[in-house]
């Protein structure tokens, strides 16, 4: 893995690009002081950028990960059988990077079954590797379309003169262009809308501050940086008339897993009687899962809270418990607004729908 020089300020940054034989990821852990573009050419690589939130947001997370197959497979010699082993084998592993985030999955088995199919045509194996990398460039077309209507539809939401409240970071950066929940913001951006956005630090990794707050400033979006603990004062004060976040997860009740925190918004929320959305694709909704608790939530180190950024705050040996995400359950959120359009509870039935 190497690295590559920043990019002008003013540039819109992106997440990850693919580069002739190489996937250019942007290093989000040293956001917003420093642009550094990793090169990336090995599905370890990959495996590694994504456990370390190098690349993080679930739809970046799946994105990166169809990558991640393809450089498994650059330069492939061998018959059409050992190439379909190789590609099962590189997504079982680049599974293992994160449990939450179901978008990761989805991109795996994406890849997987475009593989199998292209064998089953009778394509050749350098053929196969060259569909493959051009099914992962189109995940990652895919999910710009599809972030820019989920935009449109959210915005219907809103109107101008609006706070908005947001939590984690579910933009640009978290996917390919847009975000889910920043995506109306852009949005308004574009269209003249005013809205004032509120974007929580998200304790301990500090999304909402490092790349929420970063990447809307950057973008010319009026948008004011609050602490964890004072999304109660700010709604207290009716400056808030509704919270959008993005997902990771959403299980087929309309449970919802989203960054550590995301909860406490949403009881926050219902107690000020202020709408709580969720913005993301379809390719978040798991219907296999059927209820929040059936979602695994990843556990991360405890260094995230006792010595985030280097500094040490709390004593050597507490003991400490550093869940990434919560469960949002569906009676709490208002509405939950996909590329197919806006989706109000109950749930279950009207999810399943917008598959068919
Ligand atoms: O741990 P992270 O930074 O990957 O968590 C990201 C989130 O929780 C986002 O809100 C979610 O992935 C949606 S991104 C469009």
């Amino acid at each position: 893995m190497s690295t590559e020089q920043g990019t002008n300020k003013s540039e819109v940054l992106q997440s990850l690009r693919w580069s002739e034989d190489y996937l250019s990821l942007l290093d989000q852990r040293l956001l917003p002081e420093e642009t550094v573009y990793l090169r990336l050419t090995t599905p370890a690589e990959v495996w590694e950028a994504i456990r370390e939130l190098k690349v993080r947001g679930a739809p970046a997370i799946g994105i990166a990960a169809a990558y991640g197959v393809v450089l498994g497979i650059l330069g492939f010699q061998g018959n059409v059988e050992q190439l379909a082993e190789k590609v099962v084998s590189h997504a079982e592993y680049l599974a293992t990077s994160r449990p939450t985030a179901v978008n990761l999955f989805w991109a795996l088995d994406r890849m997987k079954a475009r593989a199998q199919s292209f064998a089953e045509a009778g394509l050749t194996a350098e053929e196969i590797v060259q569909a493959l990398l051009e099914e992962a460039k189109q995940i990652h077309a895919e999910d710009e379309q599809t972030n820019r209507l989920i935009g449109e539809h959210a915005l219907t939401l809103f109107s101008d003169g609006m706070g908005v409240l947001t939590h984690c970071n579910a933009g640009g950066l978290a996917t390919a262009k847009y975000g889910t929940a920043l995506a109306p913001f852009y949005l308004a951006l574009e269209q003249g809308i005013q809205l004032k956005v509120f974007a929580d630090e998200t304790r301990p990794v500090l999304q909402g501050a490092r790349l929420t707050a970063f990447e809307l400033y950057q973008a010319g979006v009026d948008v004011t940086l609050i602490t964890d603990s004072m999304a109660g004062h700010v709604m207290s004060k009716g400056w808030v008339q509704a919270v959008i976040v993005g997902t990771d997860r959403v299980a087929a009740n309309g449970d919802v897993a989203n960054k550590i925190g995301t909860y406490s918004v949403a009881v926050l929320a219902k107690a000020h009687n202020i709408p709580f959305y969720v913005a993301c694709p379809l390719s978040t909704i798991d219907l296999s899962t059927p209820t929040g608790a059936d979602i695994p939530i990843e556990e991360r180190h405890p260094d995230e809270i006792a010595l985030g950024f280097g500094k040490r705050t709390a004593p050597l040996g507490v003991s400490i418990y550093n869940p990434a995400f919560d469960i949002t359950p569906n009676e709490l959120v208002t509405a939950i607004i996909t590329e197919k359009g806006i989706v109000k509870g109950p749930y279950a039935e009207k999810l399943k729908q917008l598959f068919k």
